[in-house]
């Protein structure tokens, strides 16, 4: 075979074949094909797209270019959910406990923030002593007698992704429905657990910035999960601001505490319940969305979940007591009340702007080996059309140095307010199965 032809049949819109593409990953992986030559054919898909069986076959095959982690040991089903990225994103701190309190395992490996986004691992090593790092048979060990673990990547998933990924940054090559869906889905792939549910986010602080292209990728993902014998759904759901009201490593990991005591703010917990719900289901838990509902709401209400979570922080190394009591979280030197400068309703929150802004508190990484500041961040007080007065305050910001000049300008600019009363939109666009 030579890489030129299928490069050639794809700039004319042909369809791969399934051993053209396995030559092209194990190419990739082996480091035979050429940087030039996977750079044009990334090119071409592009422009001219995969069909559904393509777009699944790549998924295969870079789920296959490495480790692909086996749960067998583990008893009952093993559910994942993956995010595709957003800011205040702390959603699977919270649906951890709560789920796994209704019986359903969750073996969850999660990723570092970088950029505008936060990552699930940060957000845990905001706590003291919380281990990220589990041996795979410790991790499945936890999972097993506790019912869920979240760590960092074991063995070595997808290294096909790793090369294309970094090649795709450079090229211009990134913002392709086929190539996003197969990243993605062969590392949740080779994750090996039996069910996926895949909040898709859209708008201004997403990867997919219309409802309409978060639906496609969604769409393109469950065909490739459902091609694979996964059972796979999605969740469409807002980042048009940001999830519930805290953006910060150690101030995320509070409200998700909240969050699973019952006492968290409202669009988060509507997202953590749809997700149980759907996940509850998915795991053969529940055998309807309402069962499911009920089984989540005693759960937090009985004080299982919270129970759930200091087991995980105990079992990870973490200390409990800053769960017991979360101001025993690492704490900002400063607090500053950010008062609004005009009135109205408000009617735009740039959320990937607050998530830069964070990150510029130290909260985040600009670059992968920055190292984080757990206490900084932002408390937002308002959401999409609230009706604000002027000096109502939009935000408490937690720092440890003086706000320059520019951040303040930059803060002030994230909001955009309106005369007339905008209604707000729910955090749960769609469900797609
Ligand atoms: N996230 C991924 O893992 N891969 C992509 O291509 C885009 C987002």
């Amino acid at each position: 075979m030579r890489f030129v032809d299928i490069i050639e049949k794809k700039k004319n819109k042909k369809e791969l074949t399934d051993e053209e593409i396995k030559f092209w990953i194990d190419g990739v992986t082996d480091e035979s094909i050429p940087d030039y030559q996977t750079s044009a054919l990334l090119m071409a898909i592009v422009l001219n797209g995969m069909t559904d069986h393509e777009t699944a076959k790549l998924a295969e095959c870079m789920m296959n270019s490495g480790d692909v982690i086996d749960l067998s040991d583990i008893n009952g089903i093993k559910a994942d959910k993956h995010s595709t990225g957003g800011v205040g994103d702390k959603t699977s701190l919270a649906l951890g406990p709560i789920i796994s309190a209704c019986g359903l395992k969750l073996a969850k490996m999660s990723g570092r923030g970088l950029g505008h986004t936060g990552g699930t691992l940060d957000k845990l090593e905001s706590i003291e002593g919380f281990n990220v790092f589990l041996k795979e048979e410790d991790f499945k060990k936890q999972v097993n007698e506790i019912g869920f673990a979240i760590i960092g990547q074991t063995g070595e998933l997808v290294p096909a992704d790793k090369k294309l990924y970094a090649l795709r940054d450079v090229t211009a090559t990134v913002d392709s429905i086929p190539l996003i869906a197969s990243s993605i889905m062969s590392k949740k792939l080779a994750s090996g657990s039996d069910t996926i549910l895949l909040d898709v986010k859209y708008g201004e602080g997403a990867f997919m910035h219309t409802i309409e292209d978060a639906k496609k990728l969604a769409n393109a993902m469950i065909n490739i999960g459902k091609k694979l014998g996964k059972n796979t759904k999605a969740m469409i759901t807002d980042m048009n601001q940001p999830l519930g009201n805290t953006i910060g490593n150690a101030l995320e990991v509070k409200e998700a505490i909240e969050t699973v005591k019952g006492n968290g703010p409202k669009d988060f917990t509507e997202l953590v319940l749809t997700a149980g719900e759907i996940m509850l289901v998915q795991g053969k838990i529940a055998k309807n969305k309402n069962e499911a509902r009920a089984m989540l709401e005693d759960a937090i209400n009985s004080g299982k979940a919270f129970e759930q979570l200091k087991k995980m922080v105990e079992y990870q190394g973490g200390n409990v007591k800053q769960i017991e009591d979360p101001d025993l979280l690492p704490q900002a030197k400063f607090k500053t009340q950010m008062k609004s400068q005009k009135e109205g309703y408000i009617d735009n929150i740039h959320s990937m702007n607050l998530g830069i802004l964070s990150m510029k508190l130290g909260g985040g990484r600009e670059k992968k080996e920055d190292n984080i500041n757990y206490a900084v961040g932002l408390e937002m007080k308002v959401k999409k059309g609230d009706k604000i007065k002027k000096d109502d305050i939009l935000a408490t910001v937690y720092h440890d140095e003086k706000l320059t000049d520019e951040w303040i300008e930059s803060f002030y600019n994230t909001f955009s307010y309106s005369n007339e009363k905008t209604n707000p939109i729910p955090v749960v666009e769609e469900i797609l199965e």
